[in-house]
């Protein structure tokens, strides 16, 4: 039974978590939301410095938890790639200390294979290949996922990210840094409908359409428009509906690409994971499309959509057991494909 320490550092979340035989633990979570919401968004010079003070503590705190000494640990593993460079490399660096000093195996985690896994930190995914849409604050995508490391992107946002676009519109509607809780808080109650927005669609150079390909940033203009007529009507701002409206728009088009993709490739489960896959009101479209359409689904549990160490402990299990290790010298890198993972795990480092 491998037992993985790993650690997440990619963004504005500190994590330490231990994963044995797929499960997990313990895990902690360090979050440093309310200092970067006073400027608006994440400050990546303030994200290094505080996850240099909240990871040693988080990883005794795991480790005290699941009762799980270092000499018993398979690996020790943390996300290199994509993400903050400074916030990688304290994280990679605490890590690979660790694995030195223990004398165990190393491996460097691609942020997005973490999310990937995180859908089956809840019930057991069926057997096959899968599409799994990924929304996050920097990445909406669909991906056809064969197995442990066999991906293909067949879909995915040419402007904004879903979450970068609730974060935009969040700030706009004058509610707090992160957007998708802040929207998801202030649309209870709202009516989705009220509001007619786009579902930017992504044309295909010989006319036509591109069916699963996203395009976020008209319906972020749209709603600009949208509160300045309000605004210049002297109205006050309905933001209950606004941001129930906004919610509705993207969930629909989230849903509607994701499922004819699966159609179209025949795949029978989709998977919905990542930070934005914690908005009730995608997950309940989810499951009712998914269900009228026959397809099987997977929702990523929600303590584990949000950045979390879990799931980067459960992608270094799989990766582990694959016969992968990093080399001790791996960098970090701001942006690594998710189809180049597999060059962590290359004999000389990729970066
Ligand atoms: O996966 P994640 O924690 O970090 C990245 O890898 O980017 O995703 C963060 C994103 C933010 O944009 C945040 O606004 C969004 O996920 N998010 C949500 C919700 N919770 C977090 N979006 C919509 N509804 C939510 N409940
Ligand atoms: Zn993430």
């Amino acid at each position: 039974m491998p037992t993985v320490l790993a650690v997440e550092t990619s963004c504005d979340e500190s994590a330490a978590a231990i994963v044995r035989d797929g499960r997990v633990l313990a895990g902690a979570i360090a979050s440093q939301i309310e200092e970067h919401a006073r400027w608006g968004g994440v400050v990546p010079e303030i994200a290094s410095r505080r996850h240099l003070e909240a990871l040693p503590p988080l990883i005794e705190r795991v480790l005290a938890e699941s009762g799980v000494a270092m000499v018993e640990l398979d690996a020790v593993a943390a996300t290199v790639a994509p993400g903050l460079v400074g916030a990688l490399l304290v994280g990679s660096v605490t890590a690979r200390t660790l694995a030195r000093l223990h004398d165990k195996p190393f491996l460097g985690v691609h942020h997005l294979e973490g999310h990937l896994c995180s859908a089956q930190l809840g019930d057991p995914l069926p057997a096959g290949p899968h599409l799994v849409l990924l929304v996050s604050g920097g990445h909406t995508e669909l991906i056809r996922v064969e197995g442990p490391g066999r991906y293909r992107r067949l879909g995915r946002s040419r402007d904004d990210a879903a979450g970068e676009c609730f974060d935009k519109v969040a700030r706009l509607l004058g509610l707090g840094y992160p957007g998708g809780p802040a929207i998801e808080a202030a649309a209870a109650g709202g009516d989705p409908h009220r509001f007619a927005l786009p579902k930017g669609r992504v044309s295909l150079p010989g006319g036509g359409f591109h069916p699963y390909e996203f395009s976020f940033s008209g319906l972020k203009t749209a709603m600009l428009r949208q509160v300045q007529a309000l605004a210049a009507a002297g109205e006050p701002l309905p933001v209950a509906d606004l941001a129930a409206s906004f919610e509705q728009v993207v969930a629909e088009v989230l849903v509607e690409r994701s499922c004819r993709c699966a159609a179209d490739e025949g795949l029978a489960t989709l998977v919905l994971v990542g930070g934005v896959a914690a908005n009730r009101r995608l997950r309940h479209l989810l499951e009712a499309q998914a269900a009228s359409r026959g397809l099987a689904w997977r929702l990523a549990p929600l303590a584990y959509c949000t950045d979390n160490a879990a799931m980067v402990a459960l992608a270094a299990e799989q990766r582990l057991a694959e016969g992968c290790r990093s080399h001790p010298e791996l960098g970090v890198a701001a942006r690594l494909p998710l189809e180049e993972a597999g060059r962590l795990y290359e004999p000389h480092p990729c970066f």
